[in-house]
C-alpha cells in the first residue's frame, strides 16, 4: 500500500477543508481547499460543499469525510454542534451518491456512487496524531481530546482506535463537560487562561479517574498557543500537545478512507 493517496475532508463548524494525503507518510500533497460551512449545515447543503471541495481538487478516488457526530456504519447519530437534522442520516449514501454525480467521477467510471468513509472528527484527528504526530510510537492507552466548539475524544490502545468515545459529554460536577470546558465556553464566558485551565484540569481528573490513560494528547484551536495553558494544567497523566493542529482531521479522514478500501 505504499504511497496510497486519498482525499481527506474535515467538516467543521466554520469551514469544510480538504486535501490529498499520502496516507503512508501523512504528507499533504496539494494546496488545502477550504470552503465556508453552509448555514444551516443541513446534510444536503454539507454534501454540496463537500462536492465542491472534491471538484476543486479534481480528485476522483475514494474520499474520507469527518463529521462532528457519532458515526456508526455510515449513519450519523448525534448532533451536539451541527444541524439537528443530521441524526439518522445515512452519510455514506448521501456523500457517496453526491460525489458519484461529479463529472470527474462519471468520466473515470467511479459513479454513480463513489467509495466514501465517514467518521467522527475527533476519531480522525486522533488517528493522525497517533500515527504521525504527538502519539507516534506510543503504546498503552492514549486519549486524544480536541478542544474547540465542543470537546471531541478518541481513545487508543497500542495505536488502535476504539471508535465513538464521547468524553466531551461526561458529566462533571453536574454539567455536560464541553458546555463548561470547551474553547467556546472559555470565549463565551470570557474566562482567563488560569480560570479555564482550572476547569479543564477538573475535567481531566474526572476523565482519568474513569479511563486511566497513559497519555493525553490535547488538540484543537487551543493547541496553537499551549504556553498560555499547558503549564497550568493539573493532572496525574502525562499531557502532550497535538502536532498536526488543523490538518489532523484531514489526514485522519484520508487514512480512514485508505484502510476502508484496502483489500
Ligand atoms: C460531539 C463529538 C465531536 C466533538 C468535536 C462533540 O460535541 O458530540 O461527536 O467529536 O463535539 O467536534
Amino acid at each position: 500500500m505504499n504511497g496510497m493517496r486519498r482525499l481527506g475532508i474535515d467538516v467543521g463548524g466554520t469551514g469544510v477543508k480538504g486535501n490529498v494525503v499520502d496516507t503512508e507518510t501523512g504528507e499533504l500533497l496539494a494546496d488545502r481547499v477550504r470552503i465556508e460551512t453552509p448555514h444551516p449545515a443541513t446534510p444536503e447543503a454539507v454534501a454540496d460543499t463537500v462536492a465542491a471541495v472534491v471538484e476543486t481538487h479534481g480528485y476522483d478516488g475514494p474520499v474520507g469525510i469527518t463529521l462532528p457526530s457519532v458515526v456508526k456504519a455510515g449513519i450519523a447519530h448525534t448532533a451536539a454542534n451541527i444541524d439537528p437534522t443530521w441524526p439518522g442520516t445515512d452519510a455514506v449514501t448521501l456523500f457517496g451518491e453526491r460525489l458519484g454525480r461529479l463529472p470527474d467521477a462519471q468520466r473515470s467510471g467511479a459513479g454513480p456512487s463513489r467509495p466514501v468513509f465517514v467518521l467522527n472528527d475527533a476519531d480522525a484527528a486522533g488517528l493522525a496524531e497517533v500515527r504521525f504526530g504527538a502519539g507516534a510510537g506510543r503504546r498503552g492507552v492514549v486519549c486524544m481530546l480536541t478542544i474547540g466548539t465542543g470537546i471531541g475524544s478518541a481513545l487508543f490502545l497500542d495505536g488502535r482506535l476504539l471508535p465513538s468515545s464521547e468524553f466531551g459529554h461526561l458529566q462533571v460536577d453536574g454539567h455536560d463537560a464541553e458546555s463548561r470546558a470547551s474553547a467556546a465556553a472559555r470565549e463565551r464566558e470570557e474566562l482567563s487562561w488560569p480560570k479555564w485551565a482550572k476547569r479543564f484540569s477538573r475535567y481531566l481528573q474526572v476523565l482519568e479517574d474513569l479511563v486511566w490513560p497513559d497519555l493525553f494528547i490535547l488538540g484543537g484551536g487551543v493547541s496553537k498557543k499551549p504556553d498560555k495553558w499547558l503549564p497550568l494544567l493539573e493532572a496525574r497523566t502525562e499531557i502532550v500537545v497535538a502536532q498536526l493542529q488543523n490538518q489532523a482531521g484531514i489526514v485522519g479522514a484520508a487514512m480512514a478512507a485508505a484502510e476502508d478500501t484496502s483489500p
